[in-house]
């Protein structure tokens, strides 16, 4: 099996029993070549940046919290979250996920911008919610721009610095070298903003760009580069176009970067919607995502070419496609962590992989002090579990892999639920329904939300497993996932099973495979995640000992 972006050494072969772990130390930050996509992870609408000797890369979360990662890399192709722009998100109790009616799915953070003003030290995150007001977080005092582009983790300080009563639609902010700041925004008809000197109010606002066949267009991102100001700008879900003007405010002239190209990947939708970004060196790149459902939207990279009249080029194979494998845009023995591994939730924060579905109930959980792992007691009283608070939710590595959570469940009460879930708008877990006689292991499946993100189903217990004593201490739970693209054309299902242990040795599966939506309209792809929910009365918990993920 041949795995891109991979070193091929490090994959393993999964049986059913007896599963060895090889663990990849890193992801070869030494290769000339690079393998895209450049992380088979769900981070989608990205912006790119770069400060100093660092890549910055901001993304799109919904009704996840903390919301808009930020991602860090020295070479542009190995990346790792190192925070989170919006530690809790403040657009309303709905991201409370207070009750089956009062909820945010597929809400809150869409398309939004991240930038470094070097003049005050700042980061900038800007971000319309629910087509309505442009929220505006800071982080100050990083230090980045004399330590070329580093952050030290305690260094990252947001905060929530207002809103624009705008909204700023897929924004794009620039900060022009003469420190001006501008966003540019909307659908079709394309604006540009001119913000105040302190970047959290709106100067002016000028509608800079309409096409004249009135192609729907979206997703701006906003650049100065040898005095030119350039958006790009993306029609769904196929095209980019490079939008270019002498003046921030136009007139802007169009040309297209990209339009229906194949690849990188089979079954993907084309690769769209992103940004560009230079090395220190000066070479260009165009890092967008795909399509890739039922993965969700992972981002890919190309170098660019300029014309001599200032247009970027993508650089293709000779049938004018993306190409699998280009050259490492920088090569520096600097690395990042890989993103598979165990975490055994030893440090005083989580870390970055995770979100929970909407904001947690911070009352409800609680790190244990020297490395005890992640207590989750229970925080709703419901028999749903998109109505449940406090699921923790980490992104699938693909093509294939597993992650498996080593739990304490020795403190379930009478009928509460906790277990691995396979979380999406159609989803399925493998768990255990305590009762005050015994622990019930079972696979349920097709928990479903419907199309307006009301819980339509709460699923149907597909097969149990055994029934373990009421005071079994400890299970481990595995779900296997093959997220492969099978979104376009296709009427191709991926699969994933289920699986628990007693000893963390052998395993056994319960309950067949379960097939993976390929639908876009959840719009974030599948994620492993962890929950506890009581139907019956407070009181229980379980603490998380450890998960791996793991290639397979
Ligand atoms: C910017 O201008 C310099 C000097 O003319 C040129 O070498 C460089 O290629 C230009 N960069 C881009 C991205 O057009
Ligand atoms: C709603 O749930 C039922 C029962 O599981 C299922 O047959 C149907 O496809 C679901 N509808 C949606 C929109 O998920």
């Amino acid at each position: 099996m041949y795995i891109p972006g991979l070193p091929q050494l490090f994959l393993i072969a999964a049986t059913a029993v007896g599963v060895s772990i090889a663990k990849p130390a890193n992801l070869a930050p030494h290769a000339s070549t690079f393998t895209n996509p450049i992380l088979w992870e769900d981070y989608p609408d990205l912006d790119v940046f770069r400060v100093g000797d660092v890549f910055y890369y901001s993304s799109s979360t919904f009704a996840f919290s903390p919301g808009a990662p930020v991602l860090k890399s020295y070479d542009l192709v190995n990346w790792t979250p190192v925070s989170h722009s919006i530690p809790t998100l403040n657009f309303g109790n709905k991201y409370n996920l207070n009750s089956a009616t009062d909820r945010a799915y597929v809400k809150g953070v869409w398309a939004s911008t991240l930038r470094y003003r070097e003049s005050n030290d700042m980061f900038y995150w800007l971000g319309c919610i629910e087509n309505s007001k442009t929220y505006i977080w800071t982080s100050s005092g990083s230090g980045a721009g004399k330590s070329n582009g580093e952050v030290p983790p305690e260094n990252w300080n947001w905060k929530p610095s207002g809103t624009i009563n705008t909204c700023y639609y897929d924004c794009g902010l620039l900060i022009d070298t003469d420190d001006t700041m501008y966003v540019a925004y909307g659908n079709t008809k394309i604006q540009v903003a001119q913000l105040s000197k302190d970047g959290t109010s709106q100067v002016k606002s000028q509608q800079v760009y309409t096409p004249p066949d009135n192609t729907y267009i979206e997703g701006s991102r906003m650049y100065k580069i040898n005095n030119t100001y350039y958006i790009l700008v993306t029609h769904p879900a196929s095209a980019e176009y490079v939008l270019k003007s002498k003046s921030p405010f136009g007139p802007y002239e169009r040309k297209t970067l990209v339009d229906s190209i194949a690849g990188p990947l089979p079954n993907a939708g084309y690769s769209h919607q992103g940004g560009i970004v230079d090395t220190k060196d000066g070479k260009w790149y165009y890092v967008a995502f795909m399509d890739s459902y039922p993965s969700g939207r992972i981002p890919v990279a190309a170098p660019l070419t300029w014309t001599s009249d200032g247009w970027p080029q993508l650089v293709t194979d000779s049938n004018k496609a993306w190409r699998t494998t280009y050259p490492v845009p920088v090569q520096t023995s600097k690395t990042v962590p890989p993103p598979t591994g165990v975490d055994r939730f030893e440090g005083k924060e989580l870390s970055h992989e995770w979100e929970w579905n909407h904001n947690p109930d911070t009352t409800k959980w609680t790190l244990l002090p020297n490395g005890g792992g992640l207590e989750l007691q229970t925080a709703t009283v419901t028999n749903d579990l998109f109505t449940a608070r406090n699921t923790l939710t980490h992104r699938i590595i693909g093509p294939k892999s597993h992650g498996t959570f080593r739990l304490d469940i020795s403190s379930m009460r009478d009928g509460d639920r906790a277990g691995a879930v396979l979380f999406r708008d159609i989803a399925a877990y493998i768990g255990i329904h305590k009762s005050s006689s015994a622990a019930q292991i079972v696979m349920v499946d097709h928990l479903s939300l419907s199309s307006t993100w009301s819980t339509n189903s709460t699923g149907t217990i597909a097969a149990t497993g055994p029934t373990l004593p009421a005071d079994a201490k400890e299970v481990y739970l595995r779900i296997q996932a093959d997220i492969t693209p099978a979104f376009s054309g296709t009427t191709v299902k991926r699969t994933a099973t289920f699986w628990y242990s007693i000893d963390g040795n052998r395993w056994t599966q319960v309950g067949g495979g379960f097939q993976l939506s390929n639908d876009w309209t959840f719009f974030t792809g599948y994620r492993y995640g962890i929950f506890n929910f009581a139907t019956k009365g407070f009181g229980g918990k379980v603490i998380v000992r450890s998960f791996e993920m793991e290639l397979v």
